[in-house]
């Protein structure tokens, strides 16, 4: 029976996005951070070169003569131009008054100390980092004060950024992919114990209930538990079962068999007719209601075993012979001869021997009933392709046509059965025991002679 599994979703892939995404996450935190770390760094060294350039110019002023001097030292632009082709300003201006230097450059921000000030402006169209500081000298006892600005673009920041990022850049996807892959062999390895239960549970043979015992991750153990538990109850509901169809089938029989002793007793003593008749017909409905009874049973306990086929190597010939000896003295009674006819190789299948057995005695039994006295049933044991087959054929007047396509159903029973005893279950069971093993049944009427003939097939092992 193949039920559908309704799937959602899959462990493995979730796994593998999250990890995915902690690793893309992490990826990028670290490119903001570094990329952060590096600006502020750069930032931070342009600005220490432009206050040394700025404090180089504001050291270089002085009064002479009373009068305010600026003498702006070679070294102190030549610093600020060793870091890249940035461009540089500057601006100097006494008491608020622009003195020297680049006159439209934007205004410092406005300071009460005389502490360097750093700010980010515009200018001539781009981006310019600006460093300022205030110096008081005194002109003829007066204060006056003197502020320099020191001005450079940013090219050479960004083009520093620019490198640094790309490298970051570079790690983090390095950093990413190796992340990935880890990721990847983790949730493998995370589900591997699941793949290994469900590769033991399903190489199991149909009936080994046995706990699992292999050793499993602690998060697997519930679920174990439940595996083992489930399998535990079911082997008990099994044998309970088992036991149940074997103690019907000895209950049923059992007094039935005794009942009819007794009326077969009691026909030897009555005399009138009527009486022997009514006897009669009581021991033909016990013969009914027990045939019924085992028939019954034998189809209970043949589709239990289907479901849990004990399948064991089992020889065609062996089986063949053995159900003809079975068979032998019930077809004596009636005169039949049992002939059998076996191949010289042997031909083995894979099978449950209770139920292929059973299969073969039922085929044989409707030869026996079916067919003349003083006639002949004939068992032939073949190989057909990669089958192994078993024909019971007859020398009666063969299947009745009309029912041909109906008789492998449960209690249908065909027009020719008269005074025989049956409950149409014989021809079930051989037709599901085929099916249980991969086989088949054939039923077709004998071309020349007419005879039934009932061909079991099974796949050789
Ligand atoms: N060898 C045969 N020759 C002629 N008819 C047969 C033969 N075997 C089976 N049949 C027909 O097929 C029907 C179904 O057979 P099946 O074995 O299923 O039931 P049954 O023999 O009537 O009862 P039982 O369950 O006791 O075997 C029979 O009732 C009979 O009509
Ligand atoms: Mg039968």
């Amino acid at each position: 029976m193949n039920t559908r599994i309704l799937l959602r979703g899959s462990i493995r892939r979730r796994l593998i996005i999250q990890l995915l995404t902690g690793a893309a996450l992490l990826a990028s935190l670290m490119f903001l951070v570094v990329q952060n770390y590096a600006r502020d760094l750069a930032g931070q060294s342009q600005d220490e070169i432009l206050s040394a350039s700025m404090t180089a110019i504001l050291d270089s002023a002085s009064v002479r003569n009373g009068d305010l001097t600026v003498d702006i030292p070679y070294f102190a632009f030549s610093m600020l131009g060793n870091i890249s082709e940035d461009r540089v300003f500057y601006a100097i201006t006494r008491n608020g008054a622009f003195l020297t230097g680049y006159p439209d450059l934007p205004k410092p921000v406005a300071s009460s100390g005389i502490a360097p000030r750093f700010q980010t402006a515009r200018y001539d169209g781009e981006e310019i980092r600006m460093a300022t500081a205030t110096r008081r000298l005194s002109v003829s006892g007066t204060p006056d004060f003197v502020e320099v600005t020191v001005a450079q673009t940013r090219y050479g920041l960004r083009q520093q950024l620019a490198g640094i990022s790309q490298t970051v850049a570079g790690f983090g996807i390095g950093f990413f992919v190796i992340a990935a892959v880890f990721g990847i062999l983790a949730a493998q390895s995370a589900i591997q114990p699941l793949r290994q239960l469900a590769g033991s549970v399903s190489r199991r043979g149909l009936s080994d209930l046995r706990p699992v015992s292999a050793p499993v991750p602690a998060e697997m153990e519930s679920l174990v538990g439940a595996l083992n538990g489930f399998m535990s109850r079911l082997k008990t509901s099994l044998s309970r079962s088992e036991d149940l169809i074997a103690e019907a089938a000895h209950r049923v029989r059992t007094p039935l068999t005794t009942v009819r002793t007794q009326a077969e007793i009691t026909l030897r003593r009555v005399d009138k007719p009527e009486n022997r008749q009514a006897v009669r017909e009581m021991i033909r409905a016990i013969d009914e209601s027990s045939r019924a009874a085992g028939q019954l049973l034998d189809h209970a306990m043949v589709s239990f075993r289907s479901d849990h086929l004990e399948l064991e190597d089992i020889e065609l010939t062996r089986l063949a012979q053995d159900a003809v000896s079975r068979l032998r003295p019930m077809a004596e009674l009636r005169d039949i001869d049992l002939e059998i006819h076996v191949p010289n190789t042997a031909m083995t299948v894979k099978g449950d021997p209770i139920l292929m057995q059973s299969a073969l005695l039922n085929l044989l039994d409707n030869a026996i009933k079916y067919s003349p006295p003083d006639s002949c049933v004939h068992v032939v044991v073949r190989l057909k392709a990669d089958e192994g087959e078993i024909t019971v054929r007859d020398e009666g007047a063969g299947f009745p046509k009309a029912d041909m396509g109906r008789l492998t159903r449960r209690f249908v029973r065909g027009g020719n059965t008269d005074a025989v005893v049956g409950s149409g279950l014989g021809l079930t069971i051989a037709n599901e025991v085929a099916r249980a093993h991969g086989g088949r049944l054939f039923l077709t009427n004998h071309s020349d002679k007419g005879g039934a003939c009932a061909s079991l097939s099974f796949p050789l092992a």
